[in-house]
C-alpha cells in the first residue's frame, strides 16, 4: 500500500458532465498555473466531448487550447480521453486518421491518452496503443465497467491482463454510468492488482451517491489512482470532490500529499464560474441530486436525460417508464454492450424507437443496424440470430476488426480542405467533425480577416500623425 494519486477532473469531465462541456478556455487558463502547482499526478484536460465542444459550440481551436494549457503547465502530465478507433468522434475512422491524431496529441501537449472502447473489444485499442507507444506516450488503457450476466471480476480482470500484454503503461477501471458500488469495488481491485502488475486507476461518477465510499474501499483495495473534481463542478453526474478526498485520507498511508490551503484558492476560483453556470441557466442543479435510477436501471445519468429530451421532442413524456424498462431489453438483444459513448446512444435510441412506434424494432436506426453488422466490434454476447434478422435481414456482417474494413483517408481529406489549412492539425479537426469544422475554419479566417483590417488601420493613424 502506498500513497494515492490523484487525477484532476474539473478541466474534462467534470464540466462535461455538468455544464454541457461549456468551459472556455479563458475561463480554463487563468487557473492553470496554480493547478500545475498542487502535485496532482495528471490534469485531465482535453479529449472526450471537449473537442467536439469548442469547435461546435465555442468558436475555439481546441489544439490551441491544449497548447496554451500545455504552457502554463510544465510540471504535471497532461491527460485525454480517447475513443479507441472513434478517436473523439461517432464513429470508426481509418488507421492513418488514428495514428495521425495521436501523434499530433502528443506533440501539442499530451502526456497520457486514456484508451477505450465502448465494446470492450481491445481489437479497437490496438491502432492507438501502438501510435501512442511509437511517440512515446503514455498508454493508459481501459476497461469499461458494466452490470451484465456476462461481466463479472473475471472477465474485467482478464481484460486487464489482455491490455497489459498489449503493452499498456497502466489500467484504468472507467465506471462512466456510477454503478460501482464501494464493495464490488473492493473486490474488482483487490483481484485486478493481484494479477496485473502495472499501475491501476478509478473513474467514476457520483450519480448514484455511492462514489466516495467506493473510492475508499477501492483505495483500501490497493488502487494507485483515482479521478476527481474539485469541488464546484463535482458530486452528481460528476466526479467524487477533489478536497474532500484529500482531507479523507490526511495523514494515513494513503495521504495524497496535496497541501489543503492550496487547494482552497482554486476552490474560489471555480466557485465563481460555478455561480455563473447558476446564474445563467447552465448549471441546472437537477445534475447534482443523487440519482438511484442509475442504480435500478444501470442507466448512465447523462442517458437518462437524454432519454427525458428525446421523448420531450415527441411529445410523448408519458412513456418515460415503459422507455426505462425497454433500455435493458434492447441492450441484452444488441449483446450487453457495455453504456458509453457511442453506444448509449444507440441503445437509448433504439429504446425511444421501440416504445414510440408502437411495435418493437418496427423502426430501426441506421446505428443500431451498424453495431448489429458489426462496425464498432465485438459484442460482449453474440446477438441471437432472430434479432440480427430482424435488425439487417441477410446483410453481410463484420467479424474482423471494423478498421480493417477502412481505406486510409488522411490525403482524401487533405485534399479537400486545402484552402482552409492554417496548420496540420486541421485536417484532423475535419476528419472528425467535417461540417462543424469547415464552419470554425469560416469563422477563424473571418475573424484574422478583421484582426488585419484593424492593425492596418492603427498602423495608417500611425503614419498619418
Ligand atoms: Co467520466
Amino acid at each position: 500500500m502506498g500513497k494515492v494519486k490523484i487525477t484532476e477532473t474539473i478541466l474534462r469531465d467534470a464540466h462535461q458532465s455538468q455544464i454541457a462541456t461549456r468551459m472556455t478556455t479563458d475561463d480554463i487558463l487563468p487557473i492553470v498555473e496554480k493547478l500545475d502547482k498542487i502535485g496532482y499526478h495528471s490534469l485531465e484536460c482535453w479529449g472526450g466531448a471537449t473537442f467536439d465542444s469548442c469547435l461546435r459550440f465555442l468558436n475555439e481551436d481546441p489544439w490551441e487550447r491544449l497548447r496554451k494549457i500545455k504552457a502554463k503547465a510544465p510540471n504535471t502530465k497532461l491527460q485525454m480521453l480517447f475513443r479507441g478507433q472513434n478517436v473523439l468522434g461517432y464513429r470508426h475512422y481509418a488507421d492513418d486518421v488514428v495514428e495521425y491524431f495521436v501523434q499530433k496529441s502528443i506533440a501539442n501537449g499530451i502526456d497520457i491518452l486514456r484508451i477505450f472502447d465502448a465494446l470492450n473489444d481491445v481489437r479497437n485499442l490496438q491502432t492507438a496503443i501502438k501510435a501512442a507507444q511509437k511517440e512515446n506516450g503514455h498508454v493508459q488503457a481501459t476497461v469499461c465497467y458494466t452490470i451484465s450476466p456476462v461481466h463479472n471480476v473475471e472477465s474485467f480482470v482478464k481484460m486487464g491482463k489482455d491490455l497489459e500484454n498489449m503493452g499498456a503503461n497502466s489500467i484504468c477501471i472507467k465506471d462512466m454510468a456510477g454503478l460501482l458500488t464501494p464493495y464490488a469495488a473492493y473486490d474488482l481491485v483487490k483481484a485486478m492488482k493481484e494479477e496485473v502488475k502495472i499501475p491501476l486507476q478509478l473513474h467514476t461518477h457520483y450519480t448514484s451517491g455511492v462514489a466516495s465510499m467506493t473510492y475508499l474501499k477501492a483505495i483500501e483495495a490497493g488502487i494507485d489512482v483515482i479521478d476527481t473534481a474539485m469541488s464546484p463542478f463535482a458530486l452528481g453526474t460528476s466526479q467524487p470532490a477533489t478536497e474532500p478526498m484529500v482531507a479523507t485520507l490526511q495523514g494515513t498511508e494513503y495521504d495524497t500529499g496535496i497541501d489543503l490551503d492550496k487547494l482552497s484558492e482554486i476552490t474560489d476560483y471555480f466557485s465563481v464560474l460555478r455561480e455563473k453556470a447558476l446564474a445563467s441557466g447552465l448549471l441546472d442543479p437537477k445534475v447534482l441530486k443523487v440519482d438511484i435510477n442509475t442504480l435500478k436501471y444501470q442507466v448512465p445519468g447523462g442517458m437518462l436525460s437524454n432519454l427525458v429530451s428525446q421523448l420531450k421532442q415527441a411529445g410523448k413524456e408519458d412513456k418515460f417508464d415503459e422507455v426505462l424498462k425497454e433500455v435493458p431489453r434492447v441492450r441484452e438483444e444488441l449483446g450487453f454492450p457495455p453504456l458509453v459513448t457511442p453506444t448509449s446512444q444507440i441503445v437509448g435510441t433504439q429504446a425511444v424507437l421501440n416504445v414510440i412506434s408502437g411495435e418493437r424494432y418496427k423502426m430501426i436506426s441506421n446505428e443500431t443496424k451498424g453495431l448489429v453488422k458489426g462496425e464498432y466490434g465485438k459484442t460482449p454476447v453474440e446477438i441471437k440470430p432472430e434479432i440480427i434478422e430482424k435488425i439487417i435481414g441477410n446483410e453481410e456482417r463484420i467479424t474482423c476488426r471494423p478498421a480493417d474494413k477502412i481505406a486510409p483517408e488522411l490525403d482524401r481529406l487533405k485534399g479537400e480542405i486545402k484552402e482552409y489549412m492554417e496548420q496540420d492539425e486541421d485536417v484532423l479537426s475535419y476528419a472528425l467533425f467535417d461540417k462543424v469544422a469547415i464552419k470554425f475554419f469560416e469563422h477563424r479566417k473571418a475573424e484574422k480577416y478583421k484582426m488585419d483590417v484593424a492593425h492596418m488601420d492603427s498602423e495608417n493613424k500611425i503614419h498619418t500623425v
